[in-house]
């Protein structure tokens, strides 16, 4: 095995790699019968039977023990739904982590992303082909940094259509993942373009939601564009309860529906249509309401947190060509690795890509692109772009982050224009 210095010193912190890797082995050897005792299985029987015994050792979970002990599970009055709000929410999640300690280790940093589409068939004939990439592509990066994944295709709310609809999904989620620190809502047709990149959750740890924007944009100019509500994290917690009972006040579901399409459009004067809608309405709850809110929410403009497709697509190639250049140069980024530990290699990544920034001048791969406008299930567009301009674009996008997942398997698209065929991906490669 070629192994070179360079990726020894990197991955073994010096220690010879192909010695170190022997006595490792041997002693993984010697120890396997205990191991996999110790840590499948308590009971002995089980061992030898190969029974499971619900314990998930990867992230050492344990999916079978729920304590008799009565949770927030067993009140008759906590319902799921949106119209009966949840008091001391906080405890409450703290108590059954209590009860099921395993879930405690690695808490803060745990998400569950929450997407999804409406119940019915697409109109438009590729939609749900479409659908099925953007999913994929979701599912994808989740897999890669290990967080869980709920795709939801109901509407728990009849009233609460669109973009309402994510409110009570979210709601849900919290109340079925008490063990989620974070809920990260990614509209369906959002794209990750930047498979590599993780969430710097310890930018937020002072916050319990974050969202795509522009304070400028936000506070000077009180623009309903001034933020993307499509995509975003929210802190498993009682703020978020109480902060999306009143933001969903704003909904269909209420009497005060046309009230609120008013009022929003008197507060943020570029807004065009008359119904209330959610994205609006949280540019209002950051312009009226700053106090009570403002300052858990973090408004990120550091990063594509997600980005407007028009602003991207047209670099897509030119990044590629630029992160080429860096596996030319650097030996170690063209070494061969199993899925399960890219992550190591981000950190080899930074020292080639620290200051290249996103903007005109800058080469990073944006972290998400969206496709505000292009509505990928309906098939109907804004009328800025066309139905075709829409497709290419979405096909562009979904290949680029697909090229990074399919690495890992050893192949990639020849072009991005290209979804139907994959090449082998020659070893040693872009050397
Ligand atoms: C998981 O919980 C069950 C039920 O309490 C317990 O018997 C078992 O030992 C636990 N498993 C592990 C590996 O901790």
């Amino acid at each position: 095995m070629p192994i070179n210095r360079k990726a020894s010193s990197f991955f073994s912190n010096g220690i010879p790699i192909i010695g170190g890797a022997i006595v490792a082995l041997s002693l993984l050897w010697a120890f396997w019968p205990i191991i996999t005792f110790t840590f499948t299985s308590p009971n002995p029987t089980n061992f030898r039977t190969g029974v499971h015994s619900g314990y998930s050792g990867s992230h050492g979970f344990n999916l079978t023990h729920d304590p008799p002990e009565s949770t927030f599970y067993d009140d008759p009055d906590l319902t799921y739904t949106i119209d009966n709000p949840i008091k001391n929410w906080d405890e409450k999640r703290r108590q059954w982590l209590w009860l099921h300690p395993s879930f405690i280790p690695g808490l803060e940093n745990r998400v569950l992303l929450v997407t999804g589409s409406q119940p019915n068939p697409c109109p438009n004939p590729i939609g749900d082909h479409l659908l099925l990439r953007f999913f994929k592509n979701k599912v994808d990066y989740c897999r890669i940094h290990g967080y869980d994944i709920f795709y939801n295709n109901v509407l728990l709310n009849p009233k609460m259509f669109t973009y309402w609809a994510k409110i009570p999904a979210v709601r849900a989620a919290m109340l079925a993942h008490p063990e989620a620190e974070w809920i990260w809502w990614v509209d369906s047709d959002a794209v990750f373009t930047d498979m590599d990149y993780k969430l710097p959750l310890h930018r937020y740890k002072n916050h319990n939601f974050v969202v795509h924007g522009w304070p400028e944009l936000i506070y000077k100019k009180k623009s309903w564009t001034s933020l993307n509500a499509g995509v975003f994290l929210i802190r498993n917690s009682q703020w978020a309860l109480d902060f999306m009972d009143v933001w969903s006040g704003m909904g269909p579901q209420t009497p005060e529906y046309e009230k609120w399409g008013q009022r929003l459009r008197e507060t943020c004067k570029d807004k065009h249509f008359p119904e209330s809608d959610d994205q609006t309405g949280l540019v209002y709850l950051l312009l009226k309401e700053k106090e009570k809110w403002g300052d858990k929410v973090y408004v990120e403009d550091g990063y594509y947190f997600e980005g407007y497709w028009m602003e991207i697509v047209g670099k897509l190639e030119d990044i590629m060509g630029k992160y080429k250049g860096v596996e030319k140069r650097e030996r170690r980024l063209r070494r061969r690795h199993a899925e399960k530990v890219r992550e190591g290699y981000n950190s080899v990544w930074e020292e080639y890509l620290d200051g290249v920034g996103y903007g005109r001048e800058g080469w990073r791969r944006p972290f998400m692109t969206h496709f505000t406008g292009c509505q990928p299930c309906s098939g109907t567009h804004n009328e800025l772009y066309t139905r075709q301009g829409c497709w290419d674009a979405m096909q562009k996008v979904l290949n680029f982050g697909d090229n990074q997942v399919l690495r890992s398997y050893g192949f990639v698209h020849p072009s991005l224009g290209d979804s139907g065929s994959v090449m082998p991906v020659p070893f040693d490669y872009p050397a």
